[in-house]
């Protein structure tokens, strides 16, 4: 894929408009989910989003007084997302919270194990080789960390559809493309040659807002102490 095949179809400016406002009842479920993982961990203290375009859905999750335990860093591939959102944090004073770093999930600059928590939406499907991302997610988790993927999947329900372009054509914004989305088949296939089969859980729910797509959940497992001692 080349560059800016990968880009969004819009300007970081259009792209921000949109996702600063007409994508909320999806940020409001991805957070409940991100509360539920967060209260399972109560250590958890970072939270990485990989493509986070322009920092929207990681400033509303860190305006949630449930979630005040975390820091969040946002990654994106282009400058001018990356800019946009820094720009989005710095309009709320969210600086010492949230920062976005320009970097490519095919070799993210960042270490490893440094997140308790990753969220990655809508992004699978712009990424030219999604085994490797798979694994780079992988890398950054913490042991006991959950990597949550979200994306819209080529076989959507069609009401959950309907519902998704309307809020689009309200933002201006055409409507979704399935050809390049994924079926869950073929993402299962990606998470078992990214040698991650048996950590993931895939759901694609059939009713409701989540019907749209699916949900993949990459589970680091906690190292065995006993046999990583030397005995
Ligand atoms: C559809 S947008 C989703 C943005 C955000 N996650 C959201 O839910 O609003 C896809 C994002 O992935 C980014 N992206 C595409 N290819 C990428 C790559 N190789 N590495 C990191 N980010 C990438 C794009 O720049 C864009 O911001």
């Amino acid at each position: 894929m080349k560059l800016n095949e990968a880009h969004v179809r819009y300007s970081a400016e259009e792209y921000d408009r949109y996702t600063a406002k007409f994508v909320r009842p999806f940020d409001e479920a991805l957070a409940d989910r991100v509360i539920e993982e967060v209260e399972k961990r109560p250590g958890a203290s970072r939270l990485v989003d990989v493509g986070a375009g322009t920092a929207r859905l990681l400033l509303y999750l860190a305006t949630l007084p449930r979630l005040d335990q975390l820091t969040f860093i946002g990654t994106d591939l282009f400058e001018d997302m990356v800019q946009q959102g820094r720009k989005a944090i710095a309009d709320v004073n969210l600086a010492n919270r949230v920062r976005m770093v320009t970097t490519d999930v095919h070799a993210m600059e960042l270490p490893d194990e440094c997140a308790d928590i990753i969220i990655s939406r809508s992004t699978l499907h712009h990424w030219s080789d999604p085994v490797r991302a798979l694994r780079e997610i992988d890398r950054l988790l913490k042991p006991g960390g959950v990597a949550i993927i979200h994306d819209v999947r080529r076989d959507p329900s069609p009401e959950a559809l309907a519902e998704f372009n309307r809020l689009r054509a309200m933002a201006g914004i055409g409507p979704a493309f399935l050809d390049e989305k994924f079926t869950t088949g073929e993402v299962r296939d990606l998470l078992d040659r990214a040698g991650l089969g048996t950590r993931a859980l895939l759901g694609a729910p059939t009713e409701g807002l989540w019907a749209l797509g699916m949900e993949v959940e990459i589970h680091k497992p906690v190292r065995d102490v006993l046999s990583s001692s030397a005995m």
